[in-house]
């Protein structure tokens, strides 16, 4: 029987596959394009991102479930079942597959019952559905118990997440609507602005995932776009020192929230994650230096994971795998 767990991050779709040693079996972009007022599928995942920016008209790039939130059911349906096709699942096995989903930190019951939906539009019968927080605590390589609350930060694509975890919940926690497209629509502001260079989406991204660090930003990038000035192609060489601020920015309100969660944990557990550090995920920590400047700011020792983008799926695997574990934190879909 397949045990899957799937984390649909609004830029990235994940799958880990638990029932084998395999692992993380998917990752694609979490979008889909679409043509035409009758809105017909052309492309989903990698294929579909591919087109951002270059399509004509009448075709789009839509990501169906955004910012945690699914805004278009039917889209996010098909991409979903995609992703399972690719993954090798034959839509006989669908209804016995045993399936974990992330959900948003405090989603609400409407928000629920949309996932829930989303899992039986896709043929899903066994579905459980876990709040992010604790995969990405699991995902990161720390431990829940009740004993010992964790203190976790994910900053993704669109949504971070704050938290501080324990077996028996979460304690303290905020989502935000902040990460890395924020990160890369200020790149494209500052890049027009001090290069008169209109650049893309996908180039900002691109230039923020080469070049952009909160450590030691040096060297230059070239981008490519049009001339503010004259419309037409053109390429300029834009520094890496000069974005640490448009990066920065979105950091340290991060932190600024971050502040606001520890301000209002009990002391016993304030002493606890004092005591621990803070466990970091998410494919924004990938940035060079960000760890240690969320460490340095917080005056707290950082983990930080290996491919941090996995963390959340990782542990989505982690439970699912484990039947304690899955009946302590897995809310099945009745
Ligand atoms: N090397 C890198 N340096 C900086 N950022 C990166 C790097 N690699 C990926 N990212 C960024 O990480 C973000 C995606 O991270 P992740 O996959 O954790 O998000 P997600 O789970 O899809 O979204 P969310 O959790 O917000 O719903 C994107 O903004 C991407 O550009
Ligand atoms: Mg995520």
């Amino acid at each position: 029987m397949w045990k899957l767990a799937i984390d649909l991050g609004s830029s990235m779709t994940k799958i880990y596959r638990a029932d084998t040693s395999s692992g993380i079996v998917l990752a694609e972009p979490s979008c889909v394009a679409v043509a035409g007022m009758d809105r017909e599928i052309k492309a989903i995942g990698k294929d579909a991102k591919n087109l951002i920016g270059k399509t004509a008209e009448y075709t789009s790039i839509i990501y169906p479930v955004y910012e945690g939130e699914i805004v278009d059911l039917t889209l996010a349906a098909a991409m979903l079942k995609e992703f399972l096709a690719r993954v090798g699942v034959k839509p006989s096995a669908l209804r016995r597959a045993q399936v974990l989903i992330g959900i948003p930190c405090g989603a609400s019951e409407f928000a629920r019952r949309e996932y829930a939906m989303l899992a039986e539009e896709c043929g899903l019968h066994k579905v459980f559905f876990v709040e992010q927080p604790y995969l990405e605590v699991l995902g990161s390589g720390a431990m829940l118990s009740d004993s010992e609350p964790v203190f976790c930060i994910d900053i993704g694509g669109g949504v971070t997440n704050v938290a501080v975890v324990s077996g028996d919940g979460i304690i303290a926690g905020i989502s935000m609507n902040v990460g890395g497209n924020n990160m890369d629509a200020n790149i494209m502001e500052k890049v027009a602005k001090t290069y008169n260079l209109k650049i893309g989406a996908l180039t900002a991204e691109r230039i923020k995932n080469a070049v952009c660090s909160l450590a030691d930003a040096r060297g230059a990038i070239v981008a490519e776009g049009s001339s503010v000035e004259t419309c037409r192609p053109a390429a300029v060489s834009v520094h890496a020192a000069e974005l640490t601020g448009c990066v920065r920015a979105y950091v340290d309100k991060i932190l600024e929230y971050a502040g606001a969660v520890l301000r209002k944990l009990p002391a016993e557990v304030a002493a606890t994650v004092n005591r621990n550090g803070v466990f970091l995920s998410g494919g924004v920590m990938k940035l060079p230096g960000l760890a240690q400047y969320i460490g340095r700011s917080l005056e707290m020792r950082p983990y930080l994971c290996e491919e941090p983008q996995f963390a959340t799926v990782r542990g989505g695997g982690a439970i699912i795998r484990d039947k304690a574990l899955l009946t302590s934190f897995g809310r099945e879909n009745e």
